[in-house]
C-alpha cells in the first residue's frame, strides 16, 4: 500500500496547539508552515483541499495555567484561542478554519465517538486505585500531586515529572506525596475507568504501518511505530476523573447523571482532542454549505496529519485504531518532524529559551519596516531549517544569512535586476523573443524553465518542503547567472552593433517568463512575496495556478510592466545582536525567577524556628566576615526587589546586589554600616556582578533589618 496516487480530495490537518500559552517558531516551524505550504501547492494545483485546526482547550494543562495566572481554565483558552489565531494569520497559515475544541459540535462529536465505541464492546472498563484529595473531594491528575522525587530527592516533584532532573514519574513514584489543592496527602480511592485495548489491533498496526506504509512514510515516523508495537501494545486509558474537558457521555438510552460511575469523569484529552479534526471539518462544513462526510468517509480522500514528534504515537496508532474501528479512513501519510533547537539550546517554554510567534511579529512583522514580508522572511528561513529528517538548529545569524544571502541576494536581487534593466533597455515592456537569434544560453535556460515544474511538484507531494525551496532558488541563481552571461548592460552600449538589440531583448524576455515562473514556486512557501510579484508584473493571482507552471508564455510581448520594488529588507547586524542579547537575558530572568520559588518552596519547607543542620568550627571559619560601610545606594532597573550598593570595605570598595529594595529606603540605607559576607563568589544579577552578600535580621512581620557593630567601626574589619 502505498499514497493514493490521484486523491478525490485532501483532508490536511496540524496539531491542535494547546490553548495554554504562547506558542513558539518550533511549533510554527514542526506543524503549521509545512502543512500550510503543501495546501497551498494543492490550492495552486486546483485539488479540493480542506486545511483543519484549531485550539485544544481540554486536558490539566489548562486548569494549571489558570492556577498560574490566577484565573479560569474559561479566561485561559479564550486568552490564547484568540493569540493564536491571531498569531497564525500574522504568518498567513491559511487554515480553512481555526476551531476550537470547546466548541458544542466538537463536545458531541467527541461522545458520539465514546458511545459509537463503548455501543460495540471496543472499549474495556478497568477498576484501579488512584489519588483522592478528601478535602477538596476530587481525585488527582497527575500533576496536581507533588512529592519528593525518588531519583533526586528534590522536594517538589510533580506527578509525572521532576522538574529538576527531569525524570518522568507517576504518582506512586513520589515520596510523601501531596495534593496540590489542599496541601494534604491524598489517599487512594478506587475508581473505574475506560480503556481502548490497542493489543487487539497489533496485527492491523503492523500491517498497515510497517509494511503498508513502508516506503512513503518518514523513517523516524514508522521507527519510532515500529517501537511502540514491538513493545507491546497495551490498553489505553481513554476516561479521567477531572471536571474540565468532554463529559463522559450517558450510557445509551439512560440519562445524563443516571450512573454515579461517570460523574466526574471526562473524556482523555488525547481521546477528544484527535476527534477536533471532525469536528472542525464539520463546523467548516456547516459554515460553507458543504457536507463533511466523504472527507472521513470516502477512501478516496487523502487524509495527511502535520505533527512535531511527540505527537507521532497519537496519530499513528491511538487516533487511526479510533478512527478504523468507527469507520472512517485513516491517514495516508503523517509526516511528523523532529525538533527545531534554538542558538544550540533546546527551545523550552519553562526555561525561557525560544521565540515566540508573538515575539516575532512584534519586534519584525509590526515593526514600520516589517509587514507581510517579514512574516515571509521568516517562513523562508525555517523552511529552509525544518527538521524535516532530524532535528535542525535556529540562529539569529543563520536568519541573517539566509534573508541577506539568499533571498535578498539570489532570489530577489534577479526580479530586481530583470525588472531594472527591463526598464531601462526595453522600454518597460515585455519585449520580443527572437526565436532565430537564440542561441544555446537562451536555450538552455528555456528548458531549465520547462523542467523545473516536475522536479518541484515531486519534492512537494513527498514533503520534502526543504529540498523544493532549495530548487526554486537554485532557479533563481540559474537567472543570475544566465543574466550575467548574456551582460545586455554591454550590448546596451552598442545596440546597434550586430543582433546586440536582439540579443538584448531574447534575454530579457527569457529572464522576465522566468521571474513569472519563480512567482508560481515561490507562492506556497512565501505567499505574499507571490502577491507581490504578482502586483509589479501586474498580472492577476489567477497567474499563479501551477498549471502555468513551466510556461514561457506567461508574460505577453508588449505588456508594459511595474517598476521595481523592493521584495525585501536586510536584517541588520544591530537586529540580530539585539535579539540575541534579549534571549539571553530572558534566560536569566527565568533562572531568577526559579531560584526564587525554589528558595520560596525550600521556605516553606524550613519551618521558621528549626535549626540548619549541625556544622563544625572548620566549616564557619571558612566564612570571612567583614564590616562595610554602605556608601551609595540604588534600584536596579526592571527589579522590585534588588538595590545596587556601593560598600566601602577598608581595602575596596564593593558593588553588592541585595534583595532588600521593598525593605529599606534609598536614604536610610546610605552612612550605615553592615556585615558583609566578603568571600561569596561573585554573581552575576540583572548583569551587575555582585562582590559579596550583607547580612539582614528577619523580624516576626517578615519585615528585614541590617545586622551591624555596635559602635562605628574601621571598614574591613573582621567579624568573628
Ligand atoms: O501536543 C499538543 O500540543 C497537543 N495539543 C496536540 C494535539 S493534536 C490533535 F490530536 F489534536
Ligand atoms: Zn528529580
Amino acid at each position: 500500500m502505498s499514497e493514493l496516487k490521484e486523491p478525490k480530495r485532501y483532508l490536511v490537518t496540524s496539531a491542535l496547539p494547546y490553548a495554554n500559552g504562547q506558542k513558539h517558531i518550533g511549533h510554527l516551524a514542526g506543524a503549521y508552515l509545512p502543512a500550510d505550504i503543501y495546501v497551498r501547492y494543492l490550492r495552486a494545483r486546483k485539488k479540493d483541499v480542506v486545511f483543519v485546526c484549531g485550539s485544544d482547550e481540554h486536558g490539566t494543562a489548562i486548569p494549571i495555567q489558570a492556577m498560574k495566572e490566577g484565573t479560569t481554565p474559561q479566561s485561559i483558552i479564550d486568552k490564547y484561542h484568540h493569540l493564536l489565531k491571531e498569531n497564525f494569520e500574522a504568518f498567513s497559515i491559511s487554515f480553512d478554519i481555526y476551531d476550537r475544541t470547546s466548541n458544542p459540535i466538537h463536545h458531541e462529536t467527541a461522545r458520539e465517538f465514546f458511545t459509537y465505541l463503548e455501543e460495540r464492546n471496543e472499549l474495556e472498563i478497568k477498576a484501579s486505585e488512584q489519588y483522592f484529595d478528601e478535602a477538596a473531594n476530587t481525585f488527582l491528575a497527575d500533576r496536581y500531586i507533588k512529592g519528593t522525587c525518588p531519583q533526586c530527592g528534590f522536594a517538589n516533584a510533580f506527578g509525572d515529572q521532576c522538574e529538576k532532573c527531569g525524570s518522568t514519574l507517576s504518582p506512586e513514584e513520589l515520596i510523601d506525596p501531596v495534593s496540590t489543592l489542599s496541601g494534604n496527602p491524598p489517599v487512594k480511592r478506587a475508581t473505574r475507568h475506560w480503556y481502548l485495548p490497542l493489543d487487539r489491533h497489533e496485527a492491523w498496526l503492523r500491517q498497515w504501518i510497517i509494511e503498508g506504509h513502508k516506503d512513503d512514510w518518514k523513517v523516524n515516523v514508522t521507527g519510532q511505530c515500529k517501537s511502540w508495537i514491538d513493545a507491546g501494545l497495551q490498553a489505553r486509558a481513554v476516561t479521567r476523573d477531572l471536571d474540565w474537558g468532554v463529559k463522559l457521555p450517558p450510557k445509551t438510552g439512560e440519562d445524563e447523571n443516571a450512573d454515579p460511575d461517570r460523574s466526574g469523569k471526562v473524556l482523555y484529552v488525547w481521546f477528544d482532542a484527535p476527534i477536533g479534526y471532525i469536528s472542525a471539518t464539520k463546523q467548516w462544513a456547516l459554515n460553507h454549505g458543504k457536507d463533511w462526510k466523504p472527507y472521513w468517509m470516502d477512501p478516496e480522500t487523502k487524509l495527511v496529519h502535520f505533527i512535531g514528534k511527540d505527537n507521532i504515537v497519537f496519530h499513528c496508532i491511538i487516533f487511526p485504531v479510533m478512527l478504523k474501528l468507527h469507520g472512517y479512513i485513516v491517514p495516508e501519510n503523517v509526516p511528523g518532524n523532529e525538533f527545531m533547537n534554538l542558538e544550540g539550546d533546546k527551545m523550552s517554554t519553562s526555561r525561557n529559551w525560544k521565540l515566540d510567534m508573538q515575539d516575532f511579529i512584534d519586534d519584525f512583522i509590526n515593526k514600520e519596516n516589517g509587514g507581510p514580508q517579514m512574516a515571509d522572511a521568516l517562513r523562508y528561513y525555517l523552511t529552509t531549517i525544518l527538521p524535516e529528517t532530524k532535528d535542525s538548529e535556529f540562529t539569529w545569524k543563520g536568519f541573517q544569512d539566509a534573508v541577506n544571502g539568499e533571498l535578498v541576494a539570489a532570489f530577489a536581487n534577479f526580479f530586481n535586476r530583470t525588472f531594472v534593466l527591463m526598464h531601462k533597455l526595453t522600454g518597460g515592456k515585455v519585449p520580443k523573443f527572437h526565436n532565430d537569434l537564440a542561441d544555446e544560453k537562451d536555450r538552455e535556460l528555456i528548458e531549465i524553465i520547462k523542467n523545473a515544474p516536475s522536479r518541484i511538484q515531486q519534492l512537494l507531494e513527498e514533503y520534502k518542503f526543504r529540498e523544493a525551496l532549495f530548487e526554486v532558488i537554485d532557479l533563481s541563481r540559474r537567472g543570475n547567472k544566465y543574466m550575467q552571461d548574456k551582460e545586455p548592460w554591454i550590448k546596451a552600449k552598442d545596440p546597434e552593433a550586430g543582433n546586440n538589440q536582439s540579443s538584448i531583448e531574447n534575454c530579457l524576455h527569457i529572464c522576465l517568463q522566468l521571474c513569472a515562473n519563480l512567482s508560481i514556486y515561490i507562492s506556497p512557501f512565501l505567499p505574499n512575496t507571490a502577491k507581490k510579484m504578482c502586483q509589479m508584473m501586474k498580472v492577476v493571482d489567477k497567474m499563479l495556478d501551477w498549471e502555468n507552471a513551466g510556461s514561457v508564455k506567461l508574460l505577453s510581448v508588449g505588456y508594459s510592466l511595474r517598476s521595481p520594488a523592493l521584495l525585501f529588507r536586510k536584517i541588520e547586524d544591530a537586529e540580530v545582536e539585539m535579539q540575541v542579547i534579549k534571549l539571553k537575558k530572558g534566560l536569566e530572568e527565568s533562572k531568577m525567577q526559579q531560584e526564587e520559588t525554589n528558595n520560596k518552596l525550600k521556605e516553606a519547607e524550613t519551618p521558621a524556628n528549626s535549626l540548619k543542620t549541625e556544622i563544625v568550627y572548620d566549616d564557619f571559619d571558612k566564612i570571612d566576615l567583614r564590616i562595610g560601610t554602605i556608601l551609595h545606594a540604588e534600584k536596579v532597573a526592571k527589579a522590585d526587589k534588588l538595590l545596587k550598593l556601593e560598600v566601602e570595605m577598608g581595602m575596596e570598595k564593593r558593588t553588592i546586589v541585595s534583595g532588600i529594595a521593598q525593605h529599606f529606603s534609598l536614604e536610610a540605607l546610605v552612612g550605615k554600616q553592615v556585615i558583609v559576607v566578603a568571600n561569596l563568589a561573585p554573581r552575576k544579577m540583572r548583569g551587575i556582578e555582585s562582590q559579596g552578600m550583607i547580612l539582614t535580621a528577619e523580624q516576626p512581620d517578615g519585615k528585614l533589618i541590617l545586622v551591624n557593630p555596635d559602635t562605628l567601626t574601621q571598614p574591613g574589619s573582621q567579624v568573628k
